[in-house]
C-alpha cells in the first residue's frame, strides 16, 4: 500500500520523506491557502522532495478552465498528478488530460458510482472521502469497499482508489484490509500510526535492566 502526505507544509513533507514514508503528496486549494504561498510555488517545491505522484488541484469550474489550469500545473513538473473534482465538467477534464498523457486524480468522491465513472474517464487515482462521510453518520469504509470491490471485477480499470479524508489509524488500517492502493494521510495521522504505548514501556523496562549492568555495547 502507498502513503500519500496530505498536506501542503513542505516542513512536514521533507521530515517526513527523510524517515521514507513518502510516495507521494496530495494538495488541495484549502491546503494550500494555509501555506499562505502561491499554488506553483508551493507545488514546484514539493515535486523536488519526491519522485511520487504530487496532486495539484484545479480551481476552475468549467470545461476550459479545468484544462487551461491543468496543462499548466502539469508544466510544474514531471511527477505532477492534476486533481479535478467529481463533476461532468471534471470527468471530461480528466478524460482529455489523461489523453495527453498526464496522471489525473479525481477528487471528492462520495458514490461507488461515482469512482466507476473516474475510471472510466482514465483517471489514475479516485478519491473517496472516508472521514467526510463519517461526518454525516455514513460509513466511509463502506464505500471504499464497494468501489474495492467493483474495481477488482473489472481488471481492465487501471485506476487506483486513494483513500483521502483520514481522520485516525483504523482508517488506514481498514483501508489496508480492504486492498485500497494508496491512502493519503494528514501528518499527524502518520506519527500517530507510530506510536504505542507498550512500544514505550517495553523500551524503557529494557534500558533500565542494561543501566544495571553497567556495560556498553561499544
Ligand atoms: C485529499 O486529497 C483531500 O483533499 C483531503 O484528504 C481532504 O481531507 P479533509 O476531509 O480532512 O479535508
Amino acid at each position: 500500500m502507498k502513503f500519500f502526505v496530505d498536506t501542503a507544509d513542505v516542513g512536514e513533507i521533507r521530515s517526513l520523506a527523510e524517515a521514507g514514508l513518502v510516495d507521494g503528496v496530495t494538495t488541495n486549494p484549502s491546503l494550500v491557502a494555509r501555506t499562505g504561498r502561491r499554488m506553483a510555488e508551493v507545488i514546484a517545491e514539493i515535486c523536488s522532495i519526491t519522485p511520487g505522484p504530487v496532486s495539484a488541484e484545479v480551481t476552475a469550474t468549467d470545461l476550459e478552465g479545468m484544462l487551461a489550469e491543468g496543462r499548466h500545473l502539469r508544466g510544474i513538473a514531471p511527477n505532477v498528478a492534476v486533481k479535478v473534482p467529481l463533476t461532468e465538467a471534471g470527468l471530461r477534464a480528466c478524460r482529455t488530460l489523461a489523453g495527453e498523457g498526464a496522471q489525473v486524480n479525481v477528487t471528492l468522491c462520495f458514490s461507488p458510482a461515482q469512482a466507476l465513472l473516474a475510471a472510466k474517464a482514465g483517471a489514475a487515482f479516485v478519491s473517496p472521502f472516508v472521514g467526510r462521510l463519517d461526518d454525516v453518520a455514513t460509513d466511509g469504509m463502506r464505500l471504499i469497499a464497494d468501489i474495492v470491490t467493483i474495481f477488482r471485477n473489472y481488471p481492465h480499470l487501471r485506476t487506483e482508489v486513494l483513500v483521502a479524508s483520514v481522520r485516525h489509524p483504523m482508517h488506514l488500517v481498514e483501508a489496508a484490509r480492504l486492498g485500497a492502493h494508496v491512502a493519503t494521510l494528514p501528518p499527524a495521522v502518520i506519527r500517530q500510526l507510530l506510536k504505542h504505548p507498550l512500544t514505550d514501556r517495553g523500551l524503557d523496562a529494557f534500558l533500565a535492566d542494561w543501566k544495571k549492568t553497567g556495560q556498553s555495547i561499544l
